[in-house]
């Protein structure tokens, strides 16, 4: 992974965090969390992972939502976690940490289910970030992936201009990526227009033992 591209969208979502939780596309994201808890199937004491968790606002939801709930909330920009400890009303249930989805700073199995919403598009090595979820996922554990996704079986990068590189993933790639990651692929529903949630199970044990 080359470290300019990490320090890009560093930069990139630093300078966003402030005006956030603000602007119009907030109403999207919201709207979008709204959405994904519908499919959320938690143990009643659950320890979960947000990954690329931004300002908290998805952690919070489920924080509202499972009342013995614990979170960890783990983002590249220490700028948006700055607003995301300002407006943590469930500490010390949530806690916050800096860190690169691609080497997890977990140890294995830790969490009952991990989330990940509109932040995959803008990883350089996605079959390492899901190596590193399957690593840190509980036996049973879910990984709960939502992002833009594209019909078509190509693989797009993409320039969004002052929000950098990113790429869009078709459902079969997700699962391709999953598979080999020891994920399997239990089901996909679409959240809003192309924004679609994937949902991953850990096996009990290791594809190859079970
Ligand atoms: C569009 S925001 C989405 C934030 C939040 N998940 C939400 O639904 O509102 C994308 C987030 O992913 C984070 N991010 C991007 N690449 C990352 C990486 N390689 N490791 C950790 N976080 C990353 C960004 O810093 C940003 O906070």
């Amino acid at each position: 992974m080359t470290p300019e591209f990490i320090s890009n969208k560093k930069k990139i979502f630093d300078l966003w965090a402030p005006s956030y939780d603000w602007l119009l596309p907030s109403v999207f994201y919201q709207t979008v969390h709204k959405r994904l808890l519908e499919y959320v199937d938690l143990p009643t004491t659950a320890n979960v992972l947000d990954l690329g968790c931004g300002t908290g606002r998805l952690l919070a939801r489920l924080a509202d939502k499972f009342p013995e709930l614990r979170g960890t909330g783990l983002d590249l920009s220490s700028q948006m976690l700055q607003v995301a400890r300002q407006k943590n009303r469930h500490r010390p249930r949530l806690i916050y940490v800096e860190g690169k989805a691609e080497s997890l700073p977990f140890a294995d199995g830790q969490f009952h289910a991990v989330f990940n919403t509109i932040s995959f598009l803008h990883y350089l090595e996605p079959q390492q970030v899901l190596n590193e979820v399957a690593r840190v996922l509980s036996p049973h554990g879910r990984f709960y992936l939502v992002d833009t996704s594209l019909k078509s079986q190509a693989e797009i990068p993409l320039n969004l201009g002052s929000l950098g590189k990113v790429r869009l993933y078709s459902p079969q790639q997700r699962e391709n990526l999953g598979v080999a990651a020891g994920l399997l692929c239990v089901s996909h529903h679409y959240l809003l227009g192309p924004v679609l949630l994937t949902i991953f199970a850990k096996p009990s044990l290791p594809n190859n033992e079970s």
